[in-house]
Order: C-alpha cells, then sequence, then structure tokens
C-alpha cells in the first residue's frame, strides 16, 4: 500500500532524509517513531507528494506519487490526518467533512459515510454544525480522524494525530485508531508516544536525525535498547 525505497530529501543545502525504506502491507498498523525534528513530518510530506525527492522512489497505492501529481493524490483512496490537523477552523464539522468527501473517489453517497462515521465518533455527530474553531482540542483531533476516514480509505496515514490530548484523551484516541484498525483499515502512525504507538502496532520504524536507525516488530521495538533509552 504503500513504499519508501532509499528516498532522501533536503531543505536548501540541508540534508534531511537519508536513504528511508519503508513498507506498509495491507491490513498493517505500522508506527514510524522518532523524536524532534528527526525527521518525521518531512517522511510525511515526502510520501504524500508535498516535497521533491533528492533520491529514491514513493509508491502509493501502487502508484509513483512523483508522477501522480499532489492534486490527484485524494483519489487513490488515502486518508491523511496532517501534523496540527489542518482543519477550516471558520468552517463548521459538516462543511470541513464535505470538502474532504468531495475530493475523495468515495462512492458511498455522503450521507452513507456521515453514518459510518456518527457510529465511530458520537461526539462528532452531536456538533455537525458547530465551526471547528469553537471546538476543544479532543474534539477537533476526533474531527481530524472523521475526515480523513470520510472518503472510505483503505489507507489511513496520521502525523502525531493525538499531540496535545490529555492523558485520558490519548488513551481514547489510540482505542478508537486500534478500532478502526479492527475493522480493516491498513495505517501508518507517525508518533512521539512510542509506548502507546507500540501497544497497538504491528511493527515499527524507528527515525533517528533523517535516518532509520531501528525497525522490526512491536516486540522486537520494545525491547531494543535504543528505543527503550529513549523513551520506555
Ligand atoms: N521547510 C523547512 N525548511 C527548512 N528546514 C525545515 C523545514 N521543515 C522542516 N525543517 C527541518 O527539518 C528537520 C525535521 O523536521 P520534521 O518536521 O520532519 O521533524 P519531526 O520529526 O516531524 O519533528 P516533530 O516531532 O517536532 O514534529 C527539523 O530540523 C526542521 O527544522
Ligand atoms: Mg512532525
Amino acid at each position: 500500500m504503500l513504499e519508501l525505497r532509499n528516498v532522501s530529501t533536503s531543505y536548501g543545502q540541508v540534508s534531511m532524509l537519508r536513504n528511508v525504506s519503508l513498507n506498509l502491507r495491507k491490513g498493517e498498523l505500522v508506527c514510524l517513531l522518532g523524536p524532534n525534528g528527526a525527521g518525521k513530518s518531512t517522511t510525511f510530506k515526502a510520501l504524500s507528494g508535498q516535497l521533491p525527492l533528492d533520491g529514491g522512489e514513493v509508491q502509493l497505492m501502487g502508484q509513483e506519487v512523483a508522477r501522480i501529481g499532489t492534486e490527484n493524490i485524494g483519489a487513490l483512496g488515502v486518508g491523511f490526518v496532517p501534523e496540527g490537523r489542518r482543519l477550516f477552523p471558520s468552517l463548521t464539522v459538516r462543511e470541513n467533512l464535505k470538502l474532504a468527501y468531495d475530493a475523495s473517489r468515495s462512492k458511498a453517497r455522503f450521507d452513507e459515510r456521515l453514518e459510518t462515521t456518527y457510529s465511530l465518533f458520537p461526539r462528532v455527530q452531536e456538533r455537525m454544525a458547530q465551526q471547528v474553531r469553537t471546538m476543544s482540542g479532543g474534539e477537533q483531533a476526533m474531527v481530524a480522524l472523521a475526515r480523513a476516514l470520510i472518503g472510505d480509505p483503505e489507507l489511513l496515514i496520521m502525523d502525531e494525530p493525538s499531540l496535545g490530548l490529555s492523558p485520558k484523551l490519548i488513551d481514547e484516541y489510540f482505542e478508537t485508531v486500534a478500532r478502526i484498525h479492527a475493522e480493516g483499515k491498513t495505517i501508518l502512525l507517525i508518533e512521539q508516544n512510542a509506548e502507546k504507538a507500540l501497544s497497538i502496532a504491528d511493527r515499527g520504524y524507528l527515525l533517528v536525525r533523517g535516518q532509520i536507525a531501528v525497525e522490526g516488530s512491536r516486540e522486537s521495538m520494545l525491547s531494543d535498547d535504543t528505543i527503550r533509552h529513549m523513551y520506555l
């Protein structure tokens, strides 16, 4: 569903990602861990076609991202939760969902998709007519996730979606992500919270200074010295 092969990028003269390779097979929940500034969001931008590559290749849903152009990414059946959520604050929840639905390739009607969304996010349902800017951080996090799912994507890619939530809400958030995975979605979860991410992931990668430093199954990541030293 996703494959990065030896991806390198830079910001101006400064090299950022160096030979990053990672992949995601159908049905997996994989996490990409790494400290601040490691290059996680840069990886998100590279795999979603927002950043030119110096080298390597990104395949998303079997297509080479560099060839299809950013404007066609929405039609690939991939839901994105970007860093900072990037909702439209002055629009209502419904309007935010509708814009994402219109950009997707969903065959189901918008109303049907909303019904599915309500079952996952009952609190979003109560607030469909509310302007996003007036919602709490936890509610906005759920709206961002609902928006990524509204087009019924096969693959969900999230960049630190639980950032800023209280510990209790983080638990709820991760339970929701685990449920979405159990219902069949393939997920790439970019996270700083290694303990939480590894509690629901099948396997993971650790990015350090623009390179993959560790990769492996949940169990091997949890017992890895570098990861234990960094996080656990
Ligand atoms: N547009 C840019 N121009 C120059 N440098 C940038 C740009 N965007 C990011 N960087 C730098 O690249 C490095 C990696 O940034 P990135 O946002 O990928 O980190 P991250 O792993 O997502 O960190 P965080 O956990 O804090 O979100 C940082 O040192 C950052 O300052
Ligand atoms: Mg980031």
